[in-house]
């Protein structure tokens, strides 16, 4: 009974301390939009070379798929873009618009991280294991602490900042068990109102006591949260089964029905990522065909699910996956840090398959997706498999942006689309600089900045038409 009470006093003190929180984030918000001054009519002219895509680089000729516009500028109105076209035209038609001119540098849709794990961001770079032992050893008690919603709040506003600061403007993330860890990234991407998906871990098996739920408690907290978050402004919703071996089957099924009754969210989790993981899930689900079959069955396979790392599939698995049009991610930096294989880019792109680039922190070393363009470029290399830069951008925007079915509003630069715009500088080091000194083309410009560049490439990065970061002194001009 003591023992009893003393739990309902901490929980009763936790959600007071939550709803205080949330208090002062609210108001961190309205500061925050006071403080842009954003309002629906408000404008701005970014000037530099801007990059968009017309068509996948992977299916199209590059002359077909993506155009470069040198001196070009992109019109944002409020929180959308509006127009573009040159500088003259467009600041000479708006004269009230405030006007950020880059000059040379590449303007760029923000990136998309299609799967990363933001409870992980305290615990990235952990030496020395494989997928299920790097689990028990860092992850799980790590993961431990996001029933306290301070802490996981802090963690979730210092890996947003990172993500802004690294020309990241949107993520799909896994939370925690807890709803409160849920509850705290939804704030944080709020308040800075960033395009965000997340969802509650479900996880009622082979994981430590403290993490643990049940198929009714998944069901009613995700319920719950889809409620509280799903197509809440900029968020959205995905059922986040963890992976099959820490769900029973009477688990996934019930997330399979919640899924029934929220289509339209989406449903993320883990693939065919490790040959030791595929043995396990084939002992602890032995009727199933395969990996996939293990979510299938429990209708956890649709349109709207995406799949991190797919690395070993079989041909049925592809099969279905390009059948029911459902997503993979691509995680390469994690994939060669836990050594979990060579995702087949080559293979899956001509299956037509949707693909997104991601960073899977903290499996992934890093939170960078320059760093992620590197490391997919060196394993489809090692595949014999050689990406073209435009490809690599395309993965990191619209690809992404295509596998979280956001490509109508984020992952390109086109009038209507959500003004997630990043500055990329493509001199940010000497290194970088010197090799740029000796290209005779603009690819050949762009391609030593996606191998060699990181934070300090990113010049600005705007969220909603907001300047959300920026690493040099601004030359604003209000015309
Ligand atoms: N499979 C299940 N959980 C995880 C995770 O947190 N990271 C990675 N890379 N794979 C997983
Ligand atoms: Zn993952």
């Amino acid at each position: 009974m003591y023992l009893h009470n003393r739990k309902f006093i901490a929980k009763t003190m936790q959600i007071a301390l939550f709803l205080l929180k949330s208090i002062d984030l609210t108001i961190a918000f309205i500061g925050a939009v006071l403080l842009n001054n954003n309002t629906a009519d408000n404008k701005k002219v970014l000037i530099g070379t801007v990059l968009s895509f017309m068509e996948n680089p992977f299916h199209y000729e590059l002359s077909d798929s993506v155009n470069i516009a040198e001196n070009s500028a992109i019109l944002v109105v409020g929180s959308k873009i509006s127009k573009i076209g040159s500088p003259d035209e467009l600041i000479a038609n708006n004269p009230d618009a405030e006007v950020h001119d880059f000059h040379e540098k590449l303007l760029l849709p923000g990136f998309i991280d299609a799967h990363a794990h933001y409870p992980q961001t305290p615990i990235i770079a952990s030496w020395g294991k494989r997928l299920i032992d790097w689990l028990n050893t860092y992850t799980f008690p790590e993961e431990q602490k996001y029933g306290n919603i301070e802490y996981a709040a802090k963690i979730a506003e210092i890996y947003l900042d990172f993500l802004i600061s690294n020309g990241t403007t949107s993520v799909s993330t896994f939370c925690t068990t807890h709803p409160e860890s849920a509850d705290a990234i939804f704030l944080a991407a709020q308040k800075r109102n960033m395009c965000l998906v997340a969802g509650k871990n479900a996880m009622d098996r082979n994981a430590p006591e403290a993490l643990l739920d049940t198929p009714q408690i998944a069901y009613d907290q995700s319920k719950n949260l889809i409620q509280r978050w799903h197509l809440n402004g900029r968020l959205r919703y995905a059922i986040t089964p963890r992976f099959s071996p820490t769900s029973s089957p009477e688990q996934l099924s019930m997330l399979g029905e919640l899924w029934t009754e929220y289509p339209d969210c989406l449903m993320q989790t883990h693939l065919s990522e490790q040959i030791d993981e595929l043995e396990w899930v084939q002992s602890l689900f032995p009727s199933a065909r395969d990996y996939l079959d293990t979510y299938e069955q429990s209708g956890l396979l649709g349109k709207n699910a995406v799949f991190g790392h797919a690395i070993h599939l079989k041909k049925r698995e592809v099969d279905r996956l390009k059948d029911i049009g459902a997503g993979v991610v691509h995680c390469p930096t994690s994939n060669t840090f836990i050594g979990s294989g060579l995702f087949d880019m080559e293979h899956l792109q001509k299956q037509k398959i949707t693909i997104g680039l991601a960073t899977d922190t903290g499996g992934g070393s890093s939170f960078s997706m320059l760093r992620s363009m590197a490391s997919c470029y060196e394993i489809a290399q090692l595949r014999k498999n050689t990406l073209h830069p435009a490809q690599l951008l395309w993965l990191a925007t619209m690809g992404s942006a295509k596998s979280l079915h956001l490509d109508q509003e984020i992952g390109n630069l086109k009038p209507g689309y959500h003004a997630d715009i990043i500055a990329l500088d493509l001199h940010s080091t000497s290194i970088i600089a010197q090799r740029v000194r000796s290209v005779d083309n603009i690819w050949g410009a762009i391609f030593p900045t996606l191998m060699m560049g990181d934070d300090r490439a990113i010049t600005a990065t705007f969220v909603a038409g907001n300047l959300v970061y920026s690493n040099e002194a601004q030359n604003v001009l209000s015309s």
